[in-house]
């Protein structure tokens, strides 16, 4: 948990499920996340806690007004080693551009460090390109999806 400014990074709970909801809807469409579903979501995160690192930042009132995911993947390439992925990234609308969004990537991106990944890889639109470049990402290769 880190506190800075009246903002604390932590991970998601279970109180989170409305913040949480409102503000991936800044990212996509959530569909209805039930209180049942929520609960049995931070379950099974939890049972995979080496794997799924949910985090939120919550203002001094405990609302939830940024939230992203980081993503811990075990390879055998490179000595067995770990890579991470950042995923889901949202600021609530009502807060953008008051640097919550460069906070969440960096405290996410000291994480993967910390849990010894040796890169962390993210896919984004153009138009978030010099975001994440302000952030200290590169651009690499491209990215490619086959939608079920
Ligand atoms: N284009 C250019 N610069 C930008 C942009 C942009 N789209 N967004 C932010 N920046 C700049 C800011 O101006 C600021 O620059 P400065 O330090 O020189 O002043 C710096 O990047 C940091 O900006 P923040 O205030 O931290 O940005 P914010 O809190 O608004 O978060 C985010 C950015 C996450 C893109 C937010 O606007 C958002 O939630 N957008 C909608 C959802 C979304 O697109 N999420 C990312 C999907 S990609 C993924 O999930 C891996």
């Amino acid at each position: 948990m880190t506190s800075v400014d009246g903002f604390t990074m932590r991970p998601v709970q279970a109180g989170d499920r409305l913040g949480y909801v409102a503000t991936l809807l800044a990212l996509t469409n959530t569909g209805n996340v039930t209180e049942e579903s929520f609960r049995e979501l931070l379950a099974f995160w939890e049972r995979n806690r080496e794997t799924y690192h949910p985090r939120v930042i919550v203002d001094e009132t405990g609302e939830v007004l940024a939230a992203g995911m980081l993503v811990v993947e075990r390879k055998l390439i490179h000595g067995c080693a770990c890579s991470a992925n950042i995923e889901d990234i949202a600021v609530n609308k009502a807060h953008q551009g008051k640097k919550l969004g460069k906070r969440l990537i960096d405290g996410l991106t000291q994480l993967a460090k910390e849990l010894g990944a040796y890169k962390v890889v993210l896919d984004c639109s153009e138009a978030n390109v010099p975001f994440y470049k302000k952030c200290g990402y590169d651009e690499k290769g491209v990215c490619m999806v086959v939608k079920f």
